[in-house]
């Protein structure tokens, strides 16, 4: 993200760029009504669930949930970055790609990352050459690679280099070239003492690290010699560009494999990926000699939710590595783990057994990581109780690492068969931990707070909630496709007179959709109870204020992808019943004979009816519980003018419909 796009341009790309048309070039669609539809390119399927809307502009994959705008298509589908789908699209339709004005803060910034980015491809270009044509290179780097037998196409796909084992080869020629010293030496790639240079990977076979779209960050390069002094790998130094604990090996290359396979393997080494993609396994990353980190973790969240971590045979770190997975846990995915033989790592297995045995080895041996971590920690607690409850305890800490509870539930279950305990000593000893981690729990439940995934509260039982949600939800859908539209609303007053007549007047008033429902929701100060529809409406309020011309299209180009694919869920849920055999769920299908405004006032009364009963649910039960007379008349008094009020509603709903 080195270069910022005009407002302009992303505009222009747009209104240019047709979702179908883009789509198109990777998913075969076919007309369906107004809308188009395919095979989902996320998962495996036979009947098409994959819709493109070119009215709205907007797709919807409803086997994986997915959906959002023609960039968040080219995001999801090619990993893109922001900036590169825009660019991509901007390649597409021809148009003209500008870019902002910066201060000159930003622009020093922006230039000087770009410089290390140019130095670096420079760099991988030439120790790829040097590897390929120099006698040296060929000599020696080449043959060795041939050696531990990387085939020329592995030696390719990677860019797999030499440095001659000269002290300042690289940076001469590269300064020759008119690269500047000053980013030779920022990327590491030199380093400068005085008046002298040296190159920093004189002597050794080089691995270019790139970023997820495939750009030069830095190099990892290995020794040839048995110098025990020297390291066997050197690193670029963080820099601008690099920052170790944001990158995984083999990324750009296995990416699209991994959202493919929906699984992403885990090794240690630069050579382990190598073996691995030589092998036909592609979705493979390594984080390449450091532990873990929660942003490489997050890489991989974006392909898929399953890692599997492949361990050496002989890993003397193993029991400190497996806290990486508790890290893997908190993040929502799920992880298994697989060992390698006594003295095998995933580079010699691969290279020494055939691509049938290297699979089936795998699917064999992987297993969840609560099993893993039971059998491993069962063969050391043999016979001695105080290692076999350290043992618990070290599951359970990971246990309560898991965000989703029934899955909490199932891996308590898995640990009381393993370990052989009591399904309820484990139970409360999970309480215990997740008490203590409980503030930074419940932050992160707030957070999790997703739509189309109602949990429960305590007070509410499941069917409430569904209700309220699905009213919400279509207070949203009508403020995202009529929220400017002006329509006749009948206000109806109702009068009470002395003898308890109820007489109506009824008026009409001309009134955008949004304004309507904001004033009648705000007019008994109702508050959303989904987290998510709270933030949207409010959001959604906002805009058709300010905004001219609202379009939920607009809107979405302006969200995060998260909030984007909300909205999209949204807008698409009213069209499900297009999809052909998409059916065993209910589907709401509107009544084409309501108009608009009926159906607006409709879900607005339904709303508020429904919270009113809530409140009167709640103030029964306080009842009960009261002793002091005057306090229970009172709330008695306010429990009957809630009733009260929910008839006039339900009557003035009836009025409406
Ligand atoms: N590593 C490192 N610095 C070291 C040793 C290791 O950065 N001094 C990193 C490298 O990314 C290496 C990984 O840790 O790929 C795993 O280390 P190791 O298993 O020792 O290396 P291998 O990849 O197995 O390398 P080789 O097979 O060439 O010995
Ligand atoms: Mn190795």
């Amino acid at each position: 993200m080195v270069k910022m796009i005009s407002q302009t341009t992303i505009d222009n790309v747009f209104e240019t760029a047709r979702v179908e048309e883009v789509i198109g070039d990777f998913v075969v669609l076919k007309k369906s009504g107004s809308n188009f539809k395919g095979l989902s390119p996320f998962s495996d399927e036979r009947t098409p669930s994959f819709m493109v809307s070119p009215a709205k502009q907007l797709w919807k994959d409803f086997s994986s949930g997915k959906g959002g705008s023609v960039v968040s298509f080219l995001m999801e589908h090619e990993h893109f970055s922001y900036p590169e789908a825009i660019k991509y699209l901007a390649n597409k339709y021809g148009i003209e790609v500008e870019e902002t004005e910066r201060t000159d803060e930003q622009k020093e910034k922006a230039t000087q990352k770009e410089n290390l980015f140019i130095v670096s491809d420079y760099a991988k270009e030439y120790f790829h050459k040097t590897l390929l044509n120099v006698e040296e290179g060929k000599a020696i780097g080449l043959s060795y690679f041939k050696e531990r037998g990387f085939t020329q196409e592995t030696i390719e796909k990677f860019s797999l280099g030499y440095s001659l084992d000269k002290w300042d080869a690289f940076t001469n020629t590269a300064i020759k070239k008119g690269y500047q010293l000053e980013f030779l030496e920022k990327t590491g790639l030199t380093i400068v003492k005085g008046e002298k240079q040296f190159d920093r990977f004189k002597g050794r076979v080089v691995f270019p690290i790139q970023s997820m779209s495939g750009r030069t960050l830095g190099f990892g390069g290995r020794i040839l010699t048995n110098d025990k002094k020297a390291a066997k790998y050197l690193n670029s130094p963080e820099s601008d560009i690099y920052h170790k604990s944001d990158v995984l090996y083999g990324l750009y290359q296995a990416k699209s494999v991994i959202s493919k396979e929906d699984n992403c393997y885990l090794v240690e080494g630069y050579t382990d990926v190598l073996q691995f993609n030589q092998s036909g396994i592609i979705n493979v990353v390594s984080s390449s000699g450091t532990a873990l980190t929660p942003n490489q973790i997050r890489l991989i969240n974006r392909l898929t939710k399953n890692i599997t971590v492949l361990y050496d045979g002989d890993d003397a770190g193993l029991r400190a590595s497996i806290r990486g997975i508790d890290l893997i846990l908190e993040q929502g995915m799920n992880v298994k783990v697989c060992t390698f033989p006594e003295g095998e790592d995933p580079d010699s297995f691969a290279k020494n057994n055939s691509i049938e045995v290297l699979k089936e080895y795998l699917n064999e041996n992987s297993k969840d990581f609560i099993t893993f971590k039971a059998n491993l920690l069962v063969k050391v607690a043999d016979n001695d109780p105080i290692k076999k409850a350290n043992t618990v305890h070290e599951i359970i800490t990971s246990i309560s690492k898991i965000p989703d509870d029934i899955k909490k539930e199932i891996y308590i279950q898995e640990c009381s068969r393993l370990m052989n305990i009591e399904e309820s000593t484990l139970y409360s000893s999970l309480a215990q931990k997740l008490k203590k981690q409980n503030k930074e729990l419940s932050k992160q439940l707030q957070k999790k707070n997703v739509p189309f995934n109602v949990i429960s509260s305590e007070k509410q039982s499941f069917k409430k909630v569904d209700h309220q949600f699905e009213l919400e939800k279509k207070i949203i859908e009508l403020l995202l496709i009529y929220g400017v539209k002006e329509e006749e609303f009948e206000e109806i007053s109702i009068e009470i007179n002395d003898e308890g007549e109820i007489s109506h007047t009824s008026e009409i008033i001309k009134s955008k959709v949004f304004e309507k429902i904001y004033l009648d929701l705000q007019e008994d100060e109702t508050e959303f109870a989904n987290e998510s529809f709270k933030e949207m409406y409010q959001l959604i309020i906002k805009e058709l204020n300010t905004s001219q011309n609202f379009k939920a299209e607009r809107l979405i180009r302006k969200l995060p992808l998260e909030k984007a694919e909300l909205i999209t869920h949204i807008l698409f849920d009213s069209e499900r019943y297009e999809l052909h055999n998409w059916t065993g769920r209910e589907i709401y299908v509107k009544d084409k004979n309501q108009t608009i405004s009926q159906v607006v006032s409709e879900t607005i009364f339904n709303l508020r009816r429904y919270l009113i009963s809530m409140k009167i649910n709640e103030l029964a039960k306080e009842i009960k519980n009261i002793k002091d007379e005057s306090l229970k008349k009172e709330t008695l008094k306010e429990t009957l003018e809630y009733t009260a009020l929910k008839k006039l509603l339900s009557d003035k709903l009836n009025r409406v419909l």
